[in-house]
């Protein structure tokens, strides 16, 4: 036989591999005093701590609540999760979603981007708009829809 093996699943293309990635949305109530400079200084450590772990995503805070999305190997944000419970800037941390496949990033470009909570809907729109990936858009689409018609919908609202 000298018929060319077929290219397999697991023998990537270099390239054109996707990684294996996992994420993470949750919501939490901020601490009494968490106000915009403790939600900065909460943006600069992440930004400094998440390029080292391959993490991206992006946290909205409004009216005390926070939503953060997550991405990245799986081991470095379920140990970034464990980090968050014991953060005492928020508390009643309540896991909304959670998954792990291989695709291209959500937010590539985001270490951790604070997004308003107005604008979170426009965010997760455009970002549909842009998905290339079917599984990628459903992950958006599932978001879009818990934020329509489920918990989220409260989020950034008195
Ligand atoms: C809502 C919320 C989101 C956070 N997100 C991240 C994050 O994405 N990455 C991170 O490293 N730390 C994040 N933190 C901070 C961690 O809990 C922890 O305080 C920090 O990583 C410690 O870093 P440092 O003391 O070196 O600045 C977050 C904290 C809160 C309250």
């Amino acid at each position: 036989m000298s018929a060319q093996r077929p290219e397999r699943a697991d023998e990537p293309t270099p390239g054109h591999a996707l990684p294996l990635l996992y994420n993470v949305v949750y919501c939490s109530r901020a601490a009494p005093g968490v106000d915009a400079a403790a939600v900065e200084r909460i943006i600069e450590s992440s930004r400094r701590r998440n390029p080292l772990g391959g993490i991206t995503g992006l946290l909205v805070f409004g009216s005390g609540i926070f939503f953060q999305w997550l991405e990245g190997p799986r081991d470095n944000v379920l140990a970034l999760m464990a980090l968050l419970q014991t953060d005492a800037r928020h508390h009643t941390v309540v896991p909304l979603a959670s998954g792990e496949e291989a695709r291209e990033r959500l937010f590539p470009d985001w270490d951790m981007e604070l997004v308003g909570a107005d604008a979170i809907r426009d965010v997760l729109v455009d970002a549909l708009d842009n998905a290339r990936e079917a599984g990628h858009a459903q992950v958006l689409r599932d978001m879009l829809e818990q934020l329509d018609s489920g918990q989220l919908s409260s989020i950034g609202r008195a």
